[in-house]
């Protein structure tokens, strides 16, 4: 049997820091406030004109060189992002030619926070059935332009960063499942809406949406909702929580990870968090923790990897590694 293995992982992140006391000076709030609501202490911000597909490059780039290829060899590239350059050409595309490049398909995934699971699992199904041999795979925000930096209750949480992998097919286990679901009668808890006629260019970085968050429901949504599609991938494997050497969770707050590792009776060391120094990323978060996680060492080969994530939508998935 063919699985879809991942054989490099690669990020990147803007270098400009923002801290939870320059966020002291911008809104109504604090540092204690923001560290104990959610556990996030900095955030990466991109710069005036740094794109989406200017932070996937450099982390496709390390994905690519981890697994030993060439842009060229590249026979699928996917783009999970919400922010994306354009509104056409699709980021994929414009990766493509940053990348060199030509002729593979490209296209980009919209799937908010749950856009990487969304797009590691439609690569999976290439690579299994012999439509692709060499997937790009990459999730990528620039969401500090569409944050209403005057909303004290959104704009401590989002960031900007890259992450990807490269799946190749392989004898040995790769992918074991992939989990993705959607339930758009909550598409109001977490949307984006139009700019209110007050707004001003500083409050705003393009001026053409921002988030608006029901924090509160969204949360107790995302905690319910990460413990049955836990289950959910345990049952269909026919494995135990036990089984599960490395949670690699959605960061988007560090007590809906708590929660959710609780669920699993995992230890917090089993857990791979990164929400501290990265905040909320979107659809970069868990490549971004799954690269964090396997180069500083913590995640080996042969390891039992339990992905997940839950955003806007709402959409939710999860994705099960031998890895
Ligand atoms: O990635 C996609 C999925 N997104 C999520 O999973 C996010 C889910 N939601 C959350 O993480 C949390 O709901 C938040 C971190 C957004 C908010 O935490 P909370 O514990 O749910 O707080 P709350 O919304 O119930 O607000 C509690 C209080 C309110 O004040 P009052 O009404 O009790 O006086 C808020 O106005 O905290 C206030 N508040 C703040 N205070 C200081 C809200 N934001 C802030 C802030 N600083 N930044």
């Amino acid at each position: 049997m063919i699985h879809a293995r991942i054989t490099g992982t690669g990020s990147f992140l803007p270098e400009r820091i923002l801290t939870n006391q320059d966020l002291e000076r911008m809104v109504d709030t604090s540092d204690s406030w923001i560290r104990e609501r959610t556990g996030i202490e900095q955030r990466h911000i991109a710069e005036t004109g740094q794109l989406t597909s200017d932070l996937a490059e450099p982390a496709a780039r390390a994905a690519l060189a981890a697994a030993g290829r060439r842009p060229d060899e590249v026979d699928l590239l996917i783009v999970a992002t919400t922010t994306p350059d354009r509104v056409f050409p699709s980021t994929a595309c414009l990766l493509q030619q940053k990348l060199g490049i030509h002729g593979s398909p490209a296209f980009d995934i919209q799937a908010v926070c749950t856009g990487f699971v969304y797009a590691l699992s439609v690569a999976e199904k290439f690579i299994k059935t012999g439509a692709a041999r060499c997937a790009l795979v990459i999730g990528a925000e620039t969401l500090s332009r569409i944050v209403n930096w005057n909303d004290r209750g959104t704009c401590v949480l989002f960031a900007d960063g890259a992450g990807a992998v490269v799946l190749e097919p392989s004898e040995e286990a790769g992918i074991l499942s992939t989990h993705i679901h959607a339930d758009g009668a909550y598409e109001s808890l977490l949307t984006t809406v139009k700019p209110p006629p007050d707004a001003t260019p500083e409050s705003l970085a393009d001026g053409t949406a921002f988030i608006e968050m029901r924090g509160n429901e969204v949360f107790k949504m995302a905690v319910n909702t990460l413990g049955r599609i836990v289950d959910e991938t345990l049952d269909a494997a026919g494995l135990s929580y036990a089984d599960i050497d490395w949670l690699v969770p959605h960061q988007a707050n560090i007590r809906i990870i708590q929660a959710t590792a609780r669920k699993l009776g995992m230890p917090m060391e089993r857990v791979v968090v990164t929400v501290n120094r990265h905040g909320n990323t979107s659809a970069a978060s868990v490549p971004l923790a799954l690269d964090t996680a396997v180069r500083d060492g913590r995640i080996q080969r042969g390891d039992m990897l339990l992905l997940e994530a839950f955003g806007g939508g709402f959409t939710w998935g999860s994705a099960l590694i031998r890895y």
